[in-house]
């Protein structure tokens, strides 16, 4: 890549799942890449196959403070994304959330550069409307145990629509629908990772509900793809836009399916739903095959078994008991 090309890409949560994907990605098509990380979270292990890139860097940071660099982008994907981890210190989700966002901004204001912020489908709460189109305002509870990550985000989408109308800040905003793929955390309590990790251990997997709720699952190549389309995308273009696989599955559906990729010989058992647990979740990405000519390609058992493979290695190095062997 030429030097005029090379842009400096500001990455905060970038030893996360989805933002140590992203700096690869970002390094790979010959940008400079800053990693901003508290590691609450992410940890050095999602960035050892590109740590020595003489393109990369990696900042210990907290983004609650300010921050000063110099970059022409700033994709910001920090926040802890899996209930266990965002209920652990509700007070800080949304202090991450909301000052994140703000000196965020503000650094993308002062630079006059391009800001992408990592929303969620969270924000359409337990919907009414299916599937979820970007003028669906939502059906949040803000005073339950999800809200600091559900509200938090709802109100960093108000932050970066009120710095573009006020200062035109150059936004962009991507509602992000359930993702998977090697490097989610093995123990965050997310379905298709508590799935696989319970297969792969010959452990009772755990449904919640009768497993009739759906939810659609996309793998993380693709979503990656959409985001950077989001974050190239015209100027005058702010989403927010939804970003997902409008395949539907059924959690009972997701577990018979890993039963047979992984061979295992797992039970499943039944728990009480979890309070204000969406009953269904499906993304209208019509927006997104518009404007971005996007829609994800990769099939749930395919992206499965990289998943699976992902999860098998990690296991066995941890020496966790019951790992496949062979
Ligand atoms: N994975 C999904 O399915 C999904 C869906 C919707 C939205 N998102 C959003 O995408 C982003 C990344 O999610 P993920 O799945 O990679 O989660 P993750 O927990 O793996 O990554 C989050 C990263 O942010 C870091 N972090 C947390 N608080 C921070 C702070 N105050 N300062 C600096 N770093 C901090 C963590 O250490 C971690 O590396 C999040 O903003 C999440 O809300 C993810």
């Amino acid at each position: 890549m030429k030097n005029q090309q090379r842009k400096k890409i500001l990455v905060t949560g970038g030893a996360g799942f989805l933002g140590s994907h992203l700096c690869e990605r970002l390094l790979q098509a010959g940008h400079e890449v800053i990693c901003v990380d508290n590691f609450f979270t992410g940890s050095k292990d999602n960035l050892l196959s590109f740590i020595d890139h003489p393109y990369f860097e990696v900042i210990r940071h907290d983004i609650c403070e300010p921050l000063d660099v110099e970059v022409d982008q700033i994709y910001n994907f920090a926040c802890p994304a899996s209930p266990v981890h965002y209920q652990f210190d509700p007070v800080k989700t949304t202090k991450t959330n909301v000052h994140g966002a703000i000196n965020m901004l503000d650094l993308a204001t002062r630079l006059k550069g391009r800001i992408l912020q990592a929303s969620t489908s969270e924000v359409y709460g337990d919907p009414h409307v299916h599937p979820q189109n970007e003028a669906y305002w939502g059906n949040v509870n803000p005073i339950g145990f999800r809200s600091c990550y559900d509200e938090g985000k709802r109100c960093a989408e108000t932050l970066f629509f009120d710095y573009h109308r006020q200062y035109k800040t150059t936004i962009k905003l991507a509602r992000i629908f359930n993702t998977y793929g090697p490097r989610m955390h093995p123990n965050d309590g997310r379905v298709v990772s508590n799935f696989i990790v319970q297969a792969l251990l010959n452990q009772p997997i755990t449904i919640y509900g009768e497993g009739l709720q759906t939810r659609s699952f996309c793998y993380v190549d693709d979503l990656l793809e959409g985001i950077v389309g989001l974050m190239e995308s015209e100027d005058g273009f702010t989403g927010p836009v939804n970003l997902g696989n409008p395949v539907e599955f059924k959690i009972a559906e997701l577990a018979e399916l890993v039963l047979e990729l992984t061979g295992s010989s797992s039970e499943l058992v039944y728990r009480p739903l979890p309070s204000d647990d969406p009953k269904q979740r499906k993304p209208d990405i019509s927006l997104a095959q518009e404007k971005l000519s996007w829609s994800p390609k990769t099939q749930l058992k395919e992206g499965l078994m990289k998943t699976i493979a992902y999860f098998d290695v990690v296991l066995r190095e941890n020496n966790y008991s019951g790992a496949r062997q062979g």
